[in-house]
């Protein structure tokens, strides 16, 4: 019922394997970079505020070699990127762009090497293998993780070291200038800053990053994947942003982080119902999301828990970005609640899709998992994946 997490050290034999069979040589580097995944603080931090994200057990892995010969291809020595996942092989010439360009999954590799290349951080022409355990259009950050394994890949080779938060900053660059999304900085710095049994409380103003431990046997973080993507998220997530700037300009601050809930309130009027609810779930998110790591650091699960389901309901009613198959596994889960072992649940990342997150007790999962299957095939027809993961670590090489 529930998968297993396979661990980066067999993801990178695997991809070491890949690469010998596509190159005809053994790679020389191997990085690792996580997924995440965002326990509360959702839509909010292109809105300045605080996020609670932590980086999960499943990796992008790049294995990778610089080429000294040139490409058969066209004689021209370049990029060759393949990726096990997609199953397919991009190539380019050195200072050139994939033929696929914009929004393929190479985007996010391109993007990164050439942001660096023009940082003075050149690779040189490069083969290279994508290997991947984050699940692909589930809402886990697959595309952040490819970008800042990419950008550690880019460190391991030349030797330059980027200032971590720099780092994520590029990485989210790549994505906004190569692959056309135009993501705030959650996932890339939950990636880059990742800690073991911790979660990343980040003010995303300041990009200070606290560190919040959750080294607990007792409790589980259980990622409930919907397997539904509905194809209206890259409009809608746009068309959210400009609603939170438009809201903004009209209560005459720089952004809705500096507003507080009771002045929001007073300025209800001066808003139209739709800038109304999406201003009211980003200011509640944020107070939900400082309240949640205190109670988190207290290890008052059940605090955590229901301000997660109060998560769940404003994006559902107030920022209208979850869908029927995830309120179905959030009901679900409340159903079973603390009794069932269950403290709280709430959709994950962008919404309309994707994954809902968990906080349970650690020996009930086995029968939450069953619960939430059973009761999620039988009212949606689809058959779910669930796994468990502790805090993971930040990207690395891995030897
Ligand atoms: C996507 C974006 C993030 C963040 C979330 C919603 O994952 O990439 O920057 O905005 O959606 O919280």
């Amino acid at each position: 019922m529930i998968e297993r997490n396979v661990t980066v050290e067999q993801l990178a034999r695997e991809a070491r394997d890949a690469f010998a069979r596509q190159f005809g040589r053994p790679a020389t580097q191997v990085v690792a970079a996580p997924g995440r995944v965002n326990l509360i603080g959702e839509h909010i931090d292109y809105n300045d505020g605080f996020v609670l994200p932590m980086a999960i057990e499943r990796f992008v892995v790049l294995a990778a070699d610089r080429v000294t010969t040139p490409l058969a291809t066209d004689h021209r020595p370049g990029y060759r990127v393949h990726s096990l996942t997609a199953g397919q092989t991009e190539s380019w010439p050195w200072g050139g762009a994939p033929a696929s360009g914009r929004g393929s999954w190479v985007s996010y590799v391109w993007g990164v090497l050439d942001l660096c290349a023009r940082r003075q951080l050149a690779t040189g022409p490069l083969d290279l293998v994508v290997h991947s355990s984050v699940p692909i259009g589930g809402g886990l950050s697959s595309s952040a993780a490819l970008e800042v394994a990419t950008a550690t890949l880019v460190e391991a080779l030349t030797g330059a070291r980027l200032e971590p938060a720099d780092k994520a900053l590029l990485c989210q660059r790549a994505e906004h200038e190569y692959a056309g999304v135009p993501c705030g900085i959650m996932d890339q710095f939950s990636s880059v800053f990742g800690r073991a049994e911790h979660l990343i409380l980040l003010d995303c103003r300041t990009r200070r990053v606290e560190l919040v431990p959750l080294a607990a046997n007792d409790v589980a973080v259980l990622i409930t994947n919907s397997n539904v993507k509905h194809a209206l998220t890259g409009g809608e997530y746009a068309q959210r942003r400009g609603q939170c700037e438009a809201a903004a300009r009209r209560l005459g601050v720089a952004s809705l982080r500096d507003c507080s809930l009771d002045q929001l309130v007073a300025h209800q009027s001066a808003l139209e119902p739709i800038l109304w609810r999406r201003a009211h779930h980003v200011v509640s998110e944020i107070a939900r999301t400082t309240q949640a790591a205190a109670a988190l650091a207290q290890r008052a699960w059940e605090d955590v828990g229901r301000l997660m389901y109060a998560s769940h309901q404003s994006l559902r009613e107030d920022y209208e970005v979850s869908c029927d198959e995830l309120d179905v596994l959030v009901d679900l889960a409340r159903e079973r609640g603390v009794p069932g072992g269950v403290f709280g649940s709430r959709m994950t990342g962008a919404g309309f899709g994707g994954c809902t997150v968990s906080l349970v007790q650690a020996h009930q999962v086995d029968a939450i998992a069953a619960h939430l299957a059973r009761g999620y095939t039988a009212r949606t027809g689809i058959a779910p994946t669930m796994f468990v993961s502790r805090p993971a670590a930040g990207a690395g090489v891995v030897n």
